[in-house]
């Protein structure tokens, strides 16, 4: 016990938040030292052989506009890997560049993995913090993260229930005792809110925009709910029909519109949750809500969107963008907790 305390003294213990559309690393005793997005910029020489140029933020920003031999990529998207590579590349770096202050011993990692992935991924996930360096490797769920993030009362006999909606994946989870009692995973999240919008401007002005202003017309002007005053933002892109370069105005309702459905599948992700949820829990959903967390969670009025629709109170979580990553933190302090969340 004492050894063990020792050790964590002196050994940089971190936990990973490993979003599909950012990370967030946490050092123990310092908080969230790295919240980057999940991107690598890549490039190509004539033989084929790629060479990291950016991660993170910088990469994001090369996100569509890079020229031919330079790709930025997400290496996870949809909840899933997209590429195993980039993927061990990108966790090598945040865990390198979070562990560069020196220290005699190894950390032991946690990471918080999307719920979906699968047996073969998470040895990925797991290989590649363990030669990046760490000692030990726990993986655990998102949804539990994000309730112990979000301050829910996981170890009570009572249960919480959370709905993460990140960039890739909604993962609805209700603990009870410390565990997960009932779990689901869509990947309807923030990517596929981002491309209704893309695809919605495409069909309705014939312009044509990116993925990345598809989602800075999310962050900006959408809602889920109707606003008293809509709000407007000019948008740019290429009119589909003279090819030219072209504005328009778009509004707060044509995102409402635009994001109908995403919006809608979420929802019933839930309701499907609470159909098969066991009646003495259910009791404690009445009384308690539910809390949403990851990014999503910031879209306008979506906690009284569902609150409409499941007619239960929801909440969202104080910072939800960071609940998860504070989240393993908090696992990082309890080594018990830890070792019963952990996931070999
Ligand atoms: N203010 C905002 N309004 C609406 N959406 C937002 C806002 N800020 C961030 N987002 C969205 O939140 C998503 C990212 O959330 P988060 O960081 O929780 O995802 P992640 O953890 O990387 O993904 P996942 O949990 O699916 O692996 C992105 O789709 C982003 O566009
Ligand atoms: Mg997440």
């Amino acid at each position: 016990m004492i050894l063990d305390n020792l050790i964590g003294f002196f050994s940089n213990d971190m936990s990973i938040d490993l979003g599909t559309a950012n990370t967030l690393v946490l050092l123990k005793g310092k908080g969230i030292i790295i919240n980057e997005p999940s991107v690598v910029a890549v490039q190509r020489d004539k033989y084929g052989r790629q060479k990291i140029l950016a991660v993170g933020k910088e990469a994001k920003n090369m996100v569509g506009k890079t020229p031919g031999n330079i790709e930025a990529i997400r290496p996870m998207r949809d909840g899933v890997i997209a590429d195993f590579d980039m993927t061990e590349k990108m966790i090598r770096y945040f865990i390198e560049t979070a562990h560069k202050r020196k220290s005699f011993l190894r950390p032991r990692i946690i990471i918080c993995v999307p719920y979906g992935l699968t047996q073969v991924e998470r040895k990925a996930v797991r290989e590649s913090a363990m030669s990046a360096g760490a000692r030990e490797v726990f993986l655990i769920e998102e949804p539990m993260a994000a309730a112990i993030g979000a301050g829910l009362p996981i170890r009570d006999p009572k249960g919480s229930l959370v709905v993460d909606i990140g960039g890739g994946t909604t993962e609805i989870g209700v603990v009870s005792l410390g565990g997960l009692v009932i779990s689901k995973s869509i990947r309807t999240a923030g990517d596929k809110i981002d491309l209704a919008i893309v695809e919605y401007v495409k069909k309705k002005y014939n312009l044509l925009i990116g993925e990345r202003t598809g989602e800075e017309i999310k962050i900006e002007i959408g809602t889920a709910i109707l606003q008293d005053e809509p709000l407007v933002m000019m948008v740019k892109g290429r009119d589909q029909v003279s090819g030219l370069l072209s504005r328009i105005e778009l509004t707060s309702e044509d995102v409402r519109d635009a994001t109908k459905e995403p919006l809608r599948e979420i929802a019933d992700a839930l309701k499907d949750v609470l159909e098969v949820m066991p009646p003495d829990l259910a009791g404690d959903i009445v009384e308690n809500g539910v809390v949403l967390t990851g990014g999503g969670a910031l879209i306008r009025g979506i906690d009284k969107y569902l609150s409409d629709i499941v007619k239960l109170p929801v909440f969202v979580a104080d910072e939800p963008l960071l609940a998860v990553a504070k989240g393993t933190g908090k696992a990082l302090d309890e080594i018990g907790l830890l070792q019963q969340l952990a996931n070999e």
